[in-house]
């Protein structure tokens, strides 16, 4: 008995209780990760024009939108500040009064259980927007790292519980663990942007973290879209380093990089479903031209059927709603 009539695949679609016995992938409110943008000011809660939904919060209503997310049964935020001032140096991403860390502090003592990931990049706080120091107009590797890890050993002496490093110099992640274990922060994991290619789906978070270019591109570090053997070899490096989660982004139209990394290597994996993958959904919805929760929930399924086990998601609240009315 090989093939039709004895064979019918169609037998197990046939009911929802049969189809939910075999179905292979499931999203969980717990795979989330919630980005959230800090901005200065006081009683600040301003809605992004091309990302319905999403706010920049002050620090001081950070409480009150952590305890949401909280209740949602989110387990994770991931933290972009935009500083009170920025020059060429990033000097405000590693002070101890710089926005993450009082950010972080809050969230922390509003809601000791909730995981907090702070981005490790210099773009929000430079005056030209690039992920680095720039020497002779190009991002100066070498300089830019010792940076980034006196920035990680800030936002983890602040009470971050994971350190994500985004902006793609080579070394960094190891840099960073070492910086870490030399200050007694040894337990503090790596969420490494391991694949992160140089995407136009960034458009929306570029405004909203107001990390706009003054000047070229970030082709010089971030990845070529065409290229998936060099995604192997950045996670290597990364994993070599000593990364302990390594990430693909953006996800969507990056879920072949998702399976292969899944398929090369047995970390924890991670993927951002950026901002204009978001505000894509968001836009066709506001026209009624999609169904927004089956389109939203498909995406979040194929980005885990993929192979991520863990799904950075402005869509996790909404999501979470709807998972949990199931
Ligand atoms: C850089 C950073 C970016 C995003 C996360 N971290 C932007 C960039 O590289 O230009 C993009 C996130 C998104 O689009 O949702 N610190």
């Amino acid at each position: 008995m090989t093939g039709f009539p004895q064979l019918r695949l169609r037998r197990l679609r046939r009911t929802e209780t049969l189809r939910a016995l075999v179905r292979e992938t499931k999203v969980d409110v717990k795979d989330f990760v919630y980005p959230l943008f800090v901005v200065p000011g006081n009683r600040v809660s301003e809605e992004v024009v091309s990302m319905p939904g999403i706010f920049r919060h002050s620090v001081d209503m950070l409480p009150q939108e952590v305890e949401e997310i909280a209740k949602l049964d989110i387990p994770a935020v991931l933290l972009f500040g935009i500083p009170e001032y920025k020059d060429e140096l990033g000097t405000s991403a590693y002070q101890p009064e710089g926005i993450i860390q009082r950010a972080t502090r809050v969230l922390k003592k509003t809601v000791p259980d909730i995981t907090v990931i702070t981005d490790i990049c210099l773009c929000e706080y430079t005056s030209h927007g690039h992920c680095g120091i720039i020497v002779d107009g190009y991002v100066d590797n070498d300089k830019t790292i010792g940076l980034l890890a006196e920035t990680a050993i800030s936002h983890a002496e602040a009470g971050a519980d994971i350190v994500a490093p985004s902006d793609m110099m080579d070394g960094r992640v190891g840099a960073i663990r070492q910086a870490l274990d030399k200050n007694g922060l040894q337990h503090i994991p790596i969420l490494s942007y391991a694949a992160k290619y140089a995407s136009a789906f960034y458009g929306p978070f570029r405004e909203v973290a107001e990390s706009t270019l003054q000047f070229g591109d970030r082709k010089s570090y971030q990845m070529d879209p065409p290229n998936w053997r060099e995604a192997l070899r950045e996670v290597e490096q990364d994993i070599s380093e000593g990364a302990d989660i390594v990430m693909v982004k953006p996800a969507l139209a990056y879920l072949d990089i998702i399976s292969r990394v899944r398929d090369a290597f047995n970390h924890p994996i991670a993927a951002y479903n950026v901002s204009g993958e978001f505000m894509m959904v968001k836009a066709a919805a506001q026209h009624g031209w999609l169904d927004e929760k089956l389109i939203i929930l498909e995406i979040l399924t194929a980005i885990k059927r993929a192979g991520a086990d863990i799904i950075i998601t402005y869509h996790a609240k909404e999501a979470a709603h709807w998972l949990l009315s199931e």
